[in-house]
């Protein structure tokens, strides 16, 4: 034990487990691999400006949950709290945009850091992995981004999810909606900052989770009732895409979610098994936001999904992802001329594409046998002074316990063969 844990809100990941969470990261990118998104790296922190003018000045993730910093030459940055803004500010330095054919897509994976109340499922570094379309205005590319996402739960066997979908109408008939909402909220009991809320942001408020609150919100007037008929059109779309590849989804008026700068379809995957964090995953259209970051008018749209929370959700379902195996050989060698034949023929193996493991730090062969079982391999390569001398090697199936002599000049091959 160290004087040090890791910090509150903070875990770390620990073989086995980490195994599962890199899997969980390989499959939600490999659906985006195979649909054009191409990969991108931005820092782990940006200018705190870049998500107070992003994100929105007025929502919980940047008056709450930022970790700021001074740096030494008086920059004010932010580690990142979540990834849209990072990758459309890189976009725009890049100008992706004029280089080629819009959208540009790009796909991430990396850490996150919120300053929240930590707990089950809530923590101050997570990881996400994201996808954004940059630049184009078109029902399919938002259909398509939810069907990559369903399909990479499912392709992890999760079936415990729903997906929640809205539209927040965009600039024509969001203003016209937002008055109606303030009219309404204005004349409810509420208290002082829920108060502040209704004036600088009211669809917020739908989004109060406390009971007292809902129950009036009960008769408040609902986005889809206000949209624009362009906005209206374009989301019968979305749905009509999402129907048409067999996407369930169900409709949720009041889904506003956490971030300011969505416009038209906004979604989020909730899943049934993880009590209050439920949400594994959401994004939607964001087509003001690289406007306000000070580029020219790019619509897109995007999502990030929660590593963390999916992981959860895999244990919550009971399921096991099948991993390839960590070690499938594990050489024991006896006696200091073996180690050196031995440790060749495991860098030969590990050459040769399979996953081999050695005996290190001279155990005898009843600890060096626990190693190899413990290892999970289905082989032991074992050698002794008087093998060597036949020019063999000992072959043991780990599983059957079943030892044979092969000779050493062969072994790599037997074992390719027997391990295919
Ligand atoms: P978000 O809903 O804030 O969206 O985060 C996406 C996912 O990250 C959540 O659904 C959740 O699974 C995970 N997550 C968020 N906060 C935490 C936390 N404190 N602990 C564990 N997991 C967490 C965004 O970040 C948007 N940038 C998504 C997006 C991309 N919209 C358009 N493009």
């Amino acid at each position: 034990m160290s004087t040090f844990s890791a910090p509150k809100g903070t875990y770390d990941l620990l073989p086995p487990d980490s195994a599962t969470f890199l899997a969980v990261r390989e499959a939600i990118s490999a659906p985006l691999k195979r649909s054009g998104y191409g990969y991108v790296e931005t820092p782990g922190f940006e200018q705190v400006e870049l998500f107070s003018r992003g994100v929105g000045e007025s929502t919980d993730i940047v008056t709450k949950e930022m970790y700021t910093l001074t740096t030494k030459g008086g920059d004010q940055l932010a580690l990142r709290p979540e990834g849209t803004a990072s990758v459309l500010r890189a976009a725009l330095q890049a100008n992706l945009h004029k280089a080629g054919v819009l959208p540009v897509k790009l796909w991430y994976s990396g850490s996150y850091y919120r300053y929240e109340r930590p707990q089950a499922g809530r923590y101050r570094h997570f990881s996400q992995v994201g996808a954004e379309a940059i630049g184009a205005e078109d029902p399919a590319l938002d259909a398509e981004l939810i069907i990559l996402a369903v399909d990479a739960y499912t392709s992890l066997g999760l079936s415990n999810f729903r997906l929640l979908l809205n539209s927040l109408g965009d600039k024509v008939c969001r203003p016209v909606y937002r008055a109606a909402l303030q009219d309404f909220l204005r004349a409810l009991d509420l208290d002082e900052e829920t108060r502040r809320r209704i004036e600088i942001n009211p669809l917020r408020v739908l989004d109060d989770k406390r009971e007292a609150v809902q129950k009036q919100l009960a008769g408040a007037p609902l986005i889809a009732d206000h949209l624009c008929e362009a906005c209206k059109a374009y989301h019968e779309q979305v749905r009509e895409l999402l129907t048409a590849a067999g996407v369930r989804y169900e409709d949720d008026p009041k889904l506003v979610r956490g971030l300011d700068y969505y416009t038209r379809t906004t979604f989020e995957f909730v899943h049934d098994g993880l009590g209050s964090q439920s949400a594994v995953g959401g994004g939607g259209r964001y087509d003001g936001l690289s406007e306000m970051i000070g580029g020219p008018a790019l619509p897109s749209v995007g999502w990030a999904l929660g590593v963390d929370r999916t992981v959860l959700a895999l244990k919550a379902e009971g399921i096991e992802l099948e991993l390839p195996p960590a070690t499938q050989v594990f050489a024991v060698p006896l006696g200091e001329e073996a180690r050196r034949v031995l440790f060749a023929t495991v860098t030969e193996l590990r050459r040769a594409g399979i996953a081999a493991d050695f005996a290190f730090g001279g155990k005898g062969l009843k600890n060096a046998m626990k190693s190899a079982n413990r290892s999970g391999a289905r082989f032991a390569v074992i050698a002794g002074e008087r093998d060597l001398t036949e020019g063999v090697v000992q072959l043991k199936n780990l599983e059957s316990g079943e030892q044979i002599p092969v000779a050493l000049d062969t072994v790599v091959a037997e074992l390719q063969a027997k391990l295919a």
